[in-house]
């Protein structure tokens, strides 16, 4: 079915005009192409995504204007604080939506509507698969909030449970807390997941130029909506699908700039995922590859201490693109249909403390790692950026837990049986044992040891964590436990070596005890029906990008990448 459905003279088009004649549509409205679908996760349910309703009206008048019939449809949203156990868990459930309400209604485009972390990946994945042409527009970030003199961004909560839970922080205050660390709506305000995933839409060309990192509420969010309707529509005449502009190169454009600014390690999930959508897989290797050659530009914050805005006003996206494009393939798309070198070739720099140059960078590495080893011989990531770098190399013997509530039960036990040189070991909540990874691999510090001075530790987990946490956190432990991983077979005790440097991630315990070890394991138990049974089937792994097996452009289950052979 297409936008020219309606302009059928037979019972077929008849029954498309007289439905939105029956909405009050005027003759020529219902005539109009083409026909922009405007695919909104606007949601009560998602504060992050609330300002998407009246951009969304913002981008009906750029339909309008360009000629174009916008027609907005609903879509499951995915919100971070309110999906339990985790928004990723429904990502391909929304990727489906997506895909089958753009392929069974008569559009012949797309504006894509999304925000918090898990909206965004899932339209892109759902408009790659229906491949009628889209674009994208990003919800924004929300401004930042103020407390005692001090500005608050979305991972200062970190920081506050931690002062709460070592007894700093009394009940008042928390109270007071709650109020003003979201002074509004948008995503959140730092280089998290949704900020990342925003500006993968941007490098990939689905979104307009400068786009990403706008506030939510601002004036030029609103012009850029209505500029992104007319693109709609620019790109619907031209028939240009996702085809044209999630290509091989710029999903590792797209990596690169996320890694030069400290991004969230969720984005290796999400852009595999579309990877995968095309056809395509990048894997754990060359996203290691690519972080490791990509310096780290970027100073903010989680990993920072400088805010969004601030490299907004050092020019966005664009002049992240300007400073790395030596580092990329300049010819791939931007969303203005121009080639990234033309886009910014003219762009002024500005001088800031946000973006630094290539030449004097934060760090010579991007900020994610991949790791391998004997506890990761499918792969592992760090945020290394986020880490303390005395923890890069370090070994340990492990403490434990099986599962979230365990770990809630023991964590603050002042008995517990821990040091500084633990590594805390969170196991059972990878892609099948979660379900669906929750961001929980940032395991808190006991609190004895937090009131000690202790700010960070080794933490390893099969789980993701989320863009906005901090700490030398080793997630995406694949297999993982759940599926015999040999995450299941670590006990008390025994030494765990990271190597970040090298890409080491080892669990030092003979192959025999660990092969004795493995008749005891158990898996946990089958779902028994709906959806979950569904996801239990057919997920993939971290490293392919916890898509559905049937859903990858090839078909099939993705083979997972061998074991890295790494230098030591
Ligand atoms: Fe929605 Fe962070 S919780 S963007």
């Amino acid at each position: 079915v297409t936008g020219a459905d309606f302009a059928r003279s037979d019972l077929d088009g008849m029954i498309l005009r007289m439905f939105m004649r029956g909405a009050g549509r005027s003759a020529q409205e219902v005539r109009r192409r083409p026909v922009i679908g405007l695919c909104n996760s606007w949601s009560e349910l998602n504060p992050c995504n609330l300002g998407l309703r009246e951009l969304a009206d913002a981008a009906k008048r750029g339909v309008t204007a360009a000629g174009g019939f916008p027609l907005e449809f609903p879509t499951i949203s995915l919100a971070e604080p309110y999906i339990k156990p985790t928004t990723l868990l429904l990502r391909n459930l929304m990727a489906m939506d997506v895909e089958e309400m753009i392929r069974r209604t008569p559009i012949d485009g797309v504006m894509l509507l999304g925000g918090c972390d898990k909206t965004i990946p899932a339209q892109l994945m759902g408009a790659v698969s229906a491949g009628i042409p889209a674009v994208t527009l990003a919800a924004g970030p929300r401004a930042a909030g103020c407390w005692k003199g001090r500005t608050l961004t979305i991972e200062s909560l970190w920081t506050f449970d931690a002062q709460r839970r070592s007894g700093l922080l009394d009940d008042a205050e928390w109270l007071e807390l709650e109020g003003r660390i979201n002074p509004g709506i948008g995503t959140c305000n730092v280089m998290g997941t949704a900020t990342s995933m925003a500006i993968v839409a941007e490098v990939l060309g689905m979104a307009l130029p400068g786009s990403a990192l706008l506030p939510a509420t601002s004036s030029s969010r609103r012009a850029v909506a209505q500029a992104t309707g007319e693109r709609a529509v620019e790109v619907a005449r031209a028939g240009l699908t996702p085809d044209h502009f999630v290509t091989p190169r710029s999903l590792e454009n797209a990596f690169r700039v996320v890694a030069a600014l400290g991004g969230s390690s969720n984005a290796l999930i999400h852009l595999e995922a579309l990877a995968g959508r095309i056809g395509h897989s990048i894997g754990l290797e060359r996203f290691g590859e690519l972080s490791d050659d990509t310096p780290l530009i970027g100073d903010v914050r989680p990993s920072g201490p400088q805010s969004l805005d601030d490299l907004e006003a050092q020019g966005g996206v664009p002049a992240v693109v300007q400073c790395l494009l030596s580092l990329l393939d300049g010819e791939a798309v931007a969303g203005d249909g121009r080639p990234w070198a033309e886009v910014v070739s003219t762009l002024e720099r500005v001088d800031g403390l946000a973006l630094r140059s290539l030449d004097a960078p934060v760090a010579p590495s991007g900020g994610i790692a991949v790791l391998h080893g004997s506890l990761a011989p499918q792969g592992a990531v760090i945020k290394r950026s986020a880490a303390d770098p005395r923890l890069w190399n370090h070994t340990g013997p492990a403490l434990v837990f099986d599962g979230v509530e365990e770990m809630g039960a023991r964590i603050d036990d002042p008995a517990l049986e821990v040091d500084v040189g633990s590594v805390l070991v969170l196991r059972g909540v990878g892609p099948v044992g979660g379900p669906g990874m929750p961001e929980v691999g940032q395991v808190p510090i006991p609190a004895r040891l937090l009131r000690s001075g202790v700010t960070d530790m080794v933490r390893v987990s099969d789980a993701r964590m989320s863009g906005t946490a901090k700490g030398a956190v080793v997630l995406h432990v694949a297999p993982e436990s759940a599926v015999g991983g040999p995450l299941a077979l670590v006990r008390d005790g025994d030494p765990i070596h990271l190597d970040v440097e090298s890409g080491g991630l080892d669990l030092l315990v003979e192959p025999a005890e660990l092969e004795r070890r493995k008749r005891s394991l158990t898996s946990p138990p089958r779902p028994q029906r709906g959806y979950e049974l569904l996801y239990r089937d057919h997920v993939m792994q971290a490293p392919d990008g916890c898509d559905f097996d049937f859903l990858r452009a090839t078909g099939g289950r993705a083979r997972s990448p061998e074991p890295a052979e790494r230098s030591r």
